[in-house]
């Protein structure tokens, strides 16, 4: 394994965006660490068509990969609620408001939060993906706040230069650049060229 991990899927809407960035990562032979929040669950099931036992799902049933560590969203005494375990960093993907509010004010109530709130005071790469439209004065202040604590917000909206075809090309844009984010070579779409 070249790399540790943590990605989280949250409730937000696109919850393709998750499960391509876990088969990215996991081709890029990254060791990852996976959370599905409750909200996460519902959207997995009516999006992508896939029950998901809460306690232990079947990620490869999910996204065809093997290996994946599962944390369960209310373990709170899960390792990577610790900043002593080392990882490379961690990706939320995609990030609802409510996550993304939990995390900028500090105060968070699940294992997902306290991973994202440990990446941030340990000065790890925290990518959060957020899709909602439009977004409120609140979500715009929640993503700042994040922004100057150090964390990357990395919308979902894929660009349209590297000639999509479908909506896995689209998706690939975005999941791409959370790759990058965290500093993993990929090659997941052509690069802008000039
Ligand atoms: C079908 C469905 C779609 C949703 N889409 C979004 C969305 O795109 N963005 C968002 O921020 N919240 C969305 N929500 C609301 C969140 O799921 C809700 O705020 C939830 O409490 C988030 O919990 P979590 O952050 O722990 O995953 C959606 C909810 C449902 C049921």
């Amino acid at each position: 394994m070249d790399k540790r991990i943590i990605l989280a899927l949250t409730g937000a809407s696109g919850v393709l965006y998750g499960r391509s960035t876990l088969q990215a990562l996991a081709a890029e032979n990254v060791e990852i660490w996976l959370s599905i929040s409750d909200a996460a669950r519902l959207i997995v099931r009516d999006e992508l068509k896939v029950n998901l036992d809460e306690r232990n799902p079947d990620i490869e049933k999910l996204a065809g990969v093997k290996g994946v560590k599962y944390v369960p969203p209310h373990a709170l005494d899960a390792v990577i609620a610790s900043g002593s375990f080392p990882v490379d960093g961690m990706a939320i993907v995609p990030c609802s408001m409510s996550t993304l509010g939990a995390i900028a004010s500090g105060h968070g109530t699940n294992v997902i939060h306290r991973a994202a709130d440990v990446a941030l005071k340990e000065r790890r790469p925290l990518v959060l993906v957020p899709r909602e439209t439009p977004f409120s004065a609140i979500h715009l202040e929640n993503m700042l706040r994040l922004a100057r604590a150090g964390a990357t917000i990395l919308p979902a909206s894929p660009g349209f230069y590297h000639g999509p075809e479908s909506v896995e090309d689209l998706v690939d844009f975005v999941v791409s650049r959370v790759l990058d984010a965290l500093g993993i070579d990929n090659a997941l779409i052509r690069r802008w060229g000039g």
